[in-house]
Order: structure tokens, then sequence, then C-alpha cells
């Protein structure tokens, strides 16, 4: 899996561009405000159709024009997709695959595995619960892909009690009936959940050796309540407290990643740059699982590799990056900071760009 082509027009300040990157390793250098982000961020608005800067996204739209598209054909080990997305300034948006018209974003959900490294990732371990459970849930759903049906099925259960709760109840057997349903899905969740950081994990732990050893990270699963405890019980015996606070308190909408040095948590300990390498064993464990699931590889966005990584950080991780054949756009002010990273079998294009314009050297 990789981006053999890759075509912009009207994104923020770059000029059209239509090129060819290499399967393996694309260099992406230049001055401050030249467009190397909006470079990552347009292959990233392919893979999600939404920006990872910006909630605007007419904002990628680059000023003065209508619309923005980005296409790119992908190399699979059979065939080839062929995608692309318009988007215009009242805010509509066409997304064409292989020639048929897709009716919603999730339908790419599977089409085109991007993981992004860039300066905030270190928000995965200091941002809310929810961006772990995002975490969590991009590769379980990959993993099971029936995830997404139970989770629906969750959520519409989830909801219904809590408005039962904020009308101030019902009757007794209305609320088992709900609680039967929500704590099957609810243990549906969990169990996939669980199964998933279960693979994850060991390889977490490896890639976590290989890129910074001495920190004593580890990693444990909070499931959204107490451990040993029967979901369905849990929610008969909780009914009251939740009807004074008008929700559900516990259960898998809680669940959370918890990631600890030396028994500490990880963001109160570690510097910026070693929370910028637990965050990529972290996304370089999902996307090695990914790659045992579905037999390709995804390929990283890894904006500005050098902001707070030391050479031999930097180098251990793009060796990880080859490891997993991955497809790798990778950005920096100078070339020289991001060329010698790599092993002389990768092959490697190198890119330059100036004032919006980018040029293969
Ligand atoms: N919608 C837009 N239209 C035109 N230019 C834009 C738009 N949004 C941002 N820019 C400009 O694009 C330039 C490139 O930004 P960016 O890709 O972040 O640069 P880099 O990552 O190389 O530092 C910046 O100068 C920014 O002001
Ligand atoms: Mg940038």
């Amino acid at each position: 899996m990789a981006i053999e082509t890759l075509m912009l027009q009207g994104v923020r300040n770059l000029s059209p561009v239509s090129v060819a990157p290499s399967t393996q390793i694309n260099l992406i250098y230049g001055e401050n405000g030249s467009g190397k982000t909006s470079l990552l961020e347009s292959i990233y608005y392919l893979a999600y159709c939404k920006s990872f800067r910006t909630h605007k996204q007419k904002n990628l739209i680059q000023h003065d024009a209508e619309s923005l598209t980005a296409f790119c054909r992908l190399k699979l080990d059979k065939g080839a997709y062929q995608l692309g997305v318009e988007r215009n300034i009242k805010g509509e948006r066409r997304i064409k695959l292989n020639g048929e018209w897709l009716q919603s974003a999730a339908e790419l959900a599977s089409v085109l595995p991007v993981q992004l490294l860039d300066p905030t990732m270190f928000r995965l371990l200091e941002g809310s619960p929810q961006l772990r459970r995002e975490y969590i849930d991009w590769g379980v759903f990959h993993v099971e892909p029936n995830f997404i049906n139970v989770w629906r099925n969750f959520k519409t259960a989830h909801k219904t009690r809590n408005a039962l709760l904020r009308a101030g109840g019902c009757s007794e057997a209305e609320r088992l009936v709900w609680h039967e349903s929500l704590a099957a899905q609810a243990d549906k969740i969990n169990q996939y959940r669980q199964a998933y950081i279960k693979r994850l994990k060991p390889v977490f732990d490896s890639f976590m050796q290989r890129l910074n050893p001495d920190l004593g990270i580890s990693m444990s699963f909070y499931q959204g309540w107490g451990k040993d405890r029967d979901y369905l019980e849990l929610l008969e015996e909780s009914w009251l407290s939740d009807l004074k606070m008008g929700f559900t308190q516990l259960g898998p909408q809680r669940a959370d990643l918890r990631i600890k040095a030396n028994n500490l948590p990880a963001m109160e300990v570690l510097s910026r740059g070693q929370q910028k390498m637990v965050v990529c064993a972290l996304k370089l464990a999902q996307a090695q699982i990914y790659r045992e699931v579905s037999h390709r590889p995804c390929i990283f966005l890894v904006d500005d590799l050098c902001a707070e990584l030391d050479l031999n950080h930097r180098k251990a991780l793009c060796s990880l990056l080859e490891e997993l054949e991955c497809q790798v756009f990778v950005t920096a002010v100078e070339a020289d900071q991001i060329a010698d990273c790599w092993s002389p079998q990768s092959h490697v294009k190198t890119f330059h760009v100036e004032h919006g314009i980018l040029n293969q050297e």
C-alpha cells in the first residue's frame, strides 16, 4: 500500500502539485511557511476528509480559490485504488473511489491507513481520555470490523439510559430491559478492546525498548469501570447515584489507556521529546498490528521530525518505520537533518518546497 501519484489543487499556499512519490521514503524540506505541513495535511485529508490542524475545513482551501481537490493513486499488492476528494467554500464535499461516488467519509476508513506523527503528538498522553479511546478504537475497528456496529448499538442504548435518567427514571421492568441491552453491548466492546490491547502491548513494549529503553514505560487499560465487576450488576447498583447525576457515570465511554514511567503518570515526568517517543511507539505498534491483520503497511506522515528529537532517537524511529515497510512522508527545514536517518537500501526521494512550489531533486 503506497501512494504512487499525488495531485493537489487549491490547497493552502500550494501551487498545483502533481508528483510521483517514492513508495518508501519521501523527504520534504523547506523554510518555515513554505508549505510542508500543508502537503502532509492534504494526504491526511484524502484519508480522513478532515485536517489535523483545524476544525474549520474551509481554511484548507486556498485564499481566493472556490474549491480544493486532492487525488491519489494507491498501489496495492494486487491492483490499485484511485481516490479523489473535492471540497468547495460552501462546505460541499464529494469523494470518489475507483470511479464511484461515496456517500460518507466513514466509507474511507479502511482505504488509506494514514498515521500522523507531528509536533503536537504528545497530546495523546496529555489530552483527554477521548483521544486515547479514539486511538484504541482505530486499532480495534481494523482488527474487528464488527466493532463499529456494536459501538453504534451501545451508543443508542447508552443515550436511552441517559435520557431516562434525565427524565427522572422509569419502571423497574423498563430499566432492566435497557440495562440488559446496554450491558450486552458494553461487554462486547470491552472484550474487543481487551483483546486488542493484549495484542498491542507486547509490540508496544518491544518498540519502546528500541526507541527509549531507559524510561521504564508501562501500559495498562482501564475498561471504564472496576476491573472485576459485572457491568449489568453495576448498572443496577449505580441507578440511584446516576439518577442524581443525570448520566451514566461508568462504562466503556469512560475507558482509558494509562501510560506510566516508573509507575508515575508519563505526562507528568517525561520531557516533551520523551513523551513523543512514547507516542511514536504507540503509533508504530498500531501500524504493526494493522499490517499483521490487513497485510498492508500504514502510510506515515512525520511532520517536523527534528522538533525535540535528537539524532539517535530520529534514527531509531526511522529504522522502525523502514522495518514496518511504511511509505513515509517526512518534513524538516533543512534536508541534511533528515537525510542521514535511512538505510542505504531504502528508496528515498527528496522534495524541496519553496513558496508553495514543490520540486523533486
Ligand atoms: N488557505 C490558505 N491559502 C493560502 N495560504 C495559506 C492558507 N492557509 C495557510 N496559508 C499559508 O501557507 C503557508 C504554508 O504553511 P505551512 O504548510 O504550515 O508551512 P510549513 O509547514 O512549511 O512551515 C503559510 O505561509 C500560511 O500562512
Ligand atoms: Mg510546518
